[in-house]
């Protein structure tokens, strides 16, 4: 009721002033909050000055509104993060909530209330510099763990202390524009964007996240902040979302760069005709609304309807009651139990590749000496990945530093850059790094991308290691010595090239602040990695999009009817081959598929039973498997649960994720794992856009990656 009081209160202006967001740094900040032009400031994080300018709001505005202070708080704050892909890599919620909690925190202490984040655009092109920031390429998981982080960030109150709302973005589509080219063209058929990108939406809006993100791209020829199938259709109409939308930065300005309208004003217009509830940085709304008004072809109903979704959030997050921060009242930025967390996430982010020989872990008591090189060995800033926005490099701990303090005097540690950036083409230091790995045990290697090379409008065509990196790996391989390949990288990288010269590859993304300590321990073995590609990892760049949830085509590839191009005799004449869905120079497989992911010991997967092989809709099915740890140490395995609907009124995947669970442990123990799966999760988007789950049969497996092969088969009955 308080809300409509006050909406009855608004003049026009300040009903528009509402609905704009606007740059801390602009010239008149405090002037137009005061004259009640502005809703929200982005990108002001100096608690003083936010205090201030929530006092100009509450006290020198005509009505004393509060303002939203949205900041892209993506993987931490203070404390940084592994970037979403990495932390996607742990597969673990409880891990990925925690890591939000802790973000929202620092960040509320800064009088941050609102953050863009998660971004849960699906993504199945590694090129795109935004995967960094993605959770990768499968619905299902993407879903869960952007859940995940919406739970962490807003806490179970809004208006709880350290409680920030989230934002679900981008809608819908921006993972996959055209050849993984930032703000390029998208274009989704009905039914996959329904059954694939609109999914974790759907999650999100579940786990209540308060507001949503239109998307810069264009979906189907139509600008997602124009869109009205998303934007009124799907998302208010059958979804009922009721918090508000918020479009990208300028994405309303730019409708008119798309080709979409003439004007400023026919974008307004546009935007607001979809219900873009809130214009970030632009100011089409400001400076066109009242003459879209006086025309008659806005009517006032519209906008009480968005300014009201806005206040209706201040409500939420208590911001009438106090609008101020005192930092005081928060924990310490960057405290320890804020550090570990970070390392446990950056821990479990960790993806072992390769491991041959065990290699890994390596053994203080076997080595006398240890060569480390590369150029994202020791560098505080490039480890924080994309959005280390408010992250400060000298809080970061980096490799180097935690292998000397984890080796003490017990390993020499020779150390040597071997190359000064992920992207230089100089050779020069490389004479140093091949002597110190002659002179060593074993050599550690950290190669990969500097920061800045993915992110927003970081998009790369080649994705093999930059620079001359892989270079400096041959020279290096060429000692002979065992090498180990740790890759800090924003993305999937094609590592083909490098990937037979070296002995064990450890992946681990930018894995944010507590970078040196978490690696250092998988290292050496104190913990196992436990990661799990969230994504799979391409052979070549060719082959991109590649995913494991393809369809099986009327021909699909095998390994028996494929070929490769060196085996095609001189002369022959023209075949048809296989006759399969392959690539001659590539062949079907990617380098390592998603949901893979070594450890340092080995886990069984035996006895997959069904509760019950024939079921009818609406039953719950019960899947069963014994997982053992056969290996020789403590460790944890992400149990997965896929499935495959063989016929469908539209085809269906050749396999898709249902479930997972992240299980630890020790040598010789074994564990039964259970999945229950509703006949309703089956359900997928037919012909007609209905959601339906149809009769017919199924395949089931569990196993540790999704190219497992231990299945079972259950079938849904007609009801008769
Ligand atoms: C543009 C990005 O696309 C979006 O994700 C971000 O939240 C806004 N800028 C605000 O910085």
């Amino acid at each position: 009721m308080r809300i409509k009081e006050l909406l009855s209160q608004m003049t026009l202006a300040e009903k528009i002033g509402q609905m704009s967001q606007v740059n801390g740094g602009s010239w008149n900040l405090h002037q137009g909050i005061r004259e009640g032009k502005v809703g929200s400031v982005i990108n002001e994080v100096n608690v003083e000055t936010v205090n201030e300018l929530q006092r100009v709001a509450m006290e020198e505005s005509r009505l004393g509104i509060p303002l939203l202070i949205g900041r892209d708080v993506i993987h931490g704050f203070k404390t940084i993060f592994p970037i979403p892909l990495g932390q996607a890599a742990s597969w673990n919620p409880k891990l990925i909530k925690e890591g939000a909690r802790i973000a929202a925190v620092e960040a509320s202490s800064a009088g941050v209330n609102w953050t863009f984040a998660p971004m849960i655009d699906i993504t199945r092109d590694p090129r795109w510099g935004r995967i960094a920031e993605s959770l990768g390429e499968d619905p299902y998981l993407c879903g869960e763990l952007g859940a995940a982080m919406v739970a962490g960030f807003q806490g179970d109150e809004l208006n709880g202390k350290g409680a920030i709302a989230a934002c679900a973005k981008h809608l819908a589509g921006y993972g996959a524009v055209e050849s993984g080219m930032d703000y390029n063209t998208v274009n989704i058929p009905e039914n996959e964007l329904r059954n694939v990108y609109l999914r974790p939406f759907k999650k999100a809006l579940d786990a209540g996240v308060a507001t949503f993100m239109s998307s810069f791209s264009d979906l189907n020829g139509v600008p997602a902040s124009a869109n009205e199938f998303l934007m009124k259709q799907v998302l208010r109409k059958e979804w009922d979302f009721k918090g508000f939308v918020v479009s990208d930065w300028e994405s309303i300005k730019e409708l008119s760069v798309h080709g979409f309208t003439a004007n400023d004003k026919e974008s307004a217009l546009a935007a607001v005709n979809v219900g873009i509830d809130m214009e970030m940085a632009s100011r089409t709304y400001t400076d066109h609304m009242g003459a879209l008004l006086d025309e008659g072809k806005v009517q006032l109903q519209q906008i009480d309807d968005m300014v009201l979704n806005i206040l209706k959030l201040k409500f939420q997050l208590g911001l009438f009651e106090n609008p101020y921060t005192n930092p005081s009242e928060f924990p310490r930025l960057v405290n320890a139990q804020h550090l570990q967390a970070a390392k446990a996430s950056a821990q479990e982010s960790c993806v072992l590749l390769k491991n041959d020989r065990q290699t890994l872990p390596l053994s203080k008591q076997h080595l006398n000496s240890l060569a480390v090189i590369g150029p994202l060995a020791d560098d505080g800033y490039e480890q924080m990945g994309t959005w280390g926005f408010d992250g400060v490099s000298r809080h970061s701990h980096t490799c180097l530093q935690a292998l000397h303090a984890q080796l003490g005097d017990e390993v020499e540690v020779r150390w040597a850059r071997g190359i000064e950036t992920s992207r230089s083409k100089n050779q020069d230091e490389f004479a140093q790094a091949v002597q110190i790995a002659q002179q060593s045990d074993a050599v550690l290697m950290f190669v990969g991308e500097e920061s800045i090379l993915s992110g927003e409008a970081h998009c790369r065509a080649d994705i093999d290691l930059p620079g001359h990196q892989a270079e400096l790996i041959e020279q290096v391989a060429a000692t002979g010595k065992p090498i180990v390949l740790v890759v800090l990288a924003g993305r999937p990288l094609t590592l083909g090239r490098v990937i037979d010269k070296v002995d064990a590859v450890l992946y681990a993304w930018h894995p944010g602040t507590m970078a040196g300590p978490a690696i250092a321990e998988l290292l050496f073995g104190v913990e196992s990695p436990s990661g799990k590609l969230p994504v799979s990892f391409p052979r070549a760049v060719g082959q991109i999009p590649i995913y494991y949830a393809k369809k099986n085509t009327g021909r699909p590839p095998s390994h028996d009817n494929i070929t490769h191009i060196d085996e095609i005799d001189g002369n022959a004449v023209q075949t048809s081959l296989g006759m399969s869905s392959f690539h001659l120079d590539a062949g079907f497989t990617p380098l390592f598929p998603f949901g893979f992911g070594l450890s340092y010991s080995q886990f069984e997967y035996t006895d997959i039973k069904l509760s019950n092989s024939h079921i009818s809709l609406g039953d719950t099915l019960h899947i069963y498997a014994t997982l053992r740890n056969v290996g020789a140490v403590e460790a944890q395995e992400v149990v997965q649960l896929y499935i495959r609907d063989l016929v469908g009124n539209v085809t269906r995947p050749v396999k898709e994720l249902k479930g997972f669970q992240k299980i630890r442990l020790k040598p010789g123990q074994d564990q039964t794992v259970n999945f229950s799966l509703h006949t309703d999760e089956l359900a997928f988007f037919n012909q007609k856009m209905q959601e339906l789950t149809e009769p017919g049969d199924f395949h089931v497996w569990i196993g540790g990656s999704s190219d497992t092969e231990l299945r079972s088969e259950f079938t849904i009955g007609v009801d008769e």
